[in-house]
């Protein structure tokens, strides 16, 4: 009996020592949000992404609060923010590392509204003439900077138009999902900042509510259009979930999502463009994940070259509405031929 319990013991360590453990084990032995430092590709051709550095500048503002200014804002300065024109983080409370505005708010859920509206005003006094496009994020959102400049190329800075993921509820043109990030022309800043704040018939003067439904009610009632971000495909560009929850077919259908999304999308690979510009939920670690994924992880052999530019729009002019995802067993639809045409805003 004893040789029996010891072999027994022996096989029992054996067996623990060689099998895999599980994903959780290796959580307390991360150095969470560590910097990976980074390096450069000898055979890669970013002349075109220069050139749109120079052509389509983007001023990235991130939402954040002294109590992530360590566990989360920093990270996004390390990974994607760098890649903006201008990165300013929106805080209460200054911050050497990150060079953070402290905004006179108090912090919380109920007063986002308020930093929202403060942080387009600091904006507008300081950072109108160095950028182009405005984009919000939040501080755990992760964003292809590239891509966002891409699918703003031809759009004019001066016409009244912001992008991000539609939703329908609330207001009329629909709204630009907070999380997922969205982006206004330096002309809808302009109009936000000087015709819609100041203005309590036109945006709500009280700090409190949801910071994304009422920026997009201001902005309807100054005349900003809620522009379609989708690619050319009808694939959508900015997600407000984890991209997990896009790509893998969602179980409840009736998650407040797919109620309320503007456009028809779909679920699997044709969820997203190729060039999608934005995912929210990301974690700390995963930042540092995507950026390799992104920009250094290349399957050998398979070069990619990308679609030509395409024009510049005039000002008040926008790109046609891409064609819909087709439905399986959908029958299509005769197409009216206006459908492909640049349209405008009403001024
Ligand atoms: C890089 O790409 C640009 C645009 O496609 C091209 O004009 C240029 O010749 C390329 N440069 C090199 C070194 O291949």
């Amino acid at each position: 009996m004893i040789v029996g319990f010891i072999v027994g013991f022996f096989l029992a360590v054996l067996f623990i020592h060689s099998s895999t453990p599980e994903r959780d084990d290796y959580v307390p032995y991360y150095r969470y949000g560590q910097d990976v430092g980074t390096h450069d590709h000898v055979n890669e051709n970013t002349s075109i992404a220069e050139k749109l550095y120079s052509e389509v500048r983007i001023l990235c503002w991130i939402m954040t609060n002294p109590a992530n200014h360590q566990t989360k804002a920093r990270h996004v300065k390390r990974t994607w923010g760098k890649r903006c024109n201008k990165l300013i983080f929106m805080s209460s409370a200054k911050d050497e590392e990150l060079d953070a505005v402290a905004l006179p708010i108090i912090e919380g859920r109920n007063n986002l509204w308020g930093k929202t509206k403060e942080a387009y005003k600091y904006i507008y006094e300081h950072h109108m003439n160095d950028a182009d496009w405005f984009l919000k994020a939040d501080d755990d959102t992760y964003t292809i900077v590239e891509n966002l400049r891409y699918m703003l190329y031809p759009y004019n800075p001066d016409t009244p138009v912001y992008f991000g993921c539609k939703f329908k509820p609330f207001v009329k043109q629909g709204y630009m999902s907070g999380g997922a990030g969205y982006v206004l022309s330096r002309e809808a800043v302009r109009r936000f900042v000087v015709e819609a704040i100041p203005n309590p018939k036109l945006c709500k003067k009280d700090n409190t509510g949801s910071e994304d439904v009422e920026i997009g009610k201001c902005l309807e009632n100054v005349k900003v259009l809620a522009g379609d971000s989708r690619d050319t495909n009808g694939r959508g560009r900015f997600f407000p979930l984890a991209l997990v929850d896009h790509l893998i077919a969602h179980v409840d259908m009736k998650y407040w999502y797919w109620k309320n999304i503007y456009y028809k999308i779909e679920e699997g690979l044709n969820c997203c463009s190729d060039n999608a510009i934005s995912f929210h939920y990301v974690l700390p670690n995963e930042m540092y994940v995507l950026d390799y994924l992104i920009y250094h992880l290349r399957p050998y052999g398979i070069v990619y070259t990308p679609d030509a530019l395409p024009n510049k729009l005039g000002l008040g002019e926008l790109m046609p509405t891409p064609t819909e995802p087709k439905e399986q067993n959908e029958q299509e639809e005769p197409k009216t031929s206006d459908k492909a045409e640049t349209q405008k805003v009403a001024q």
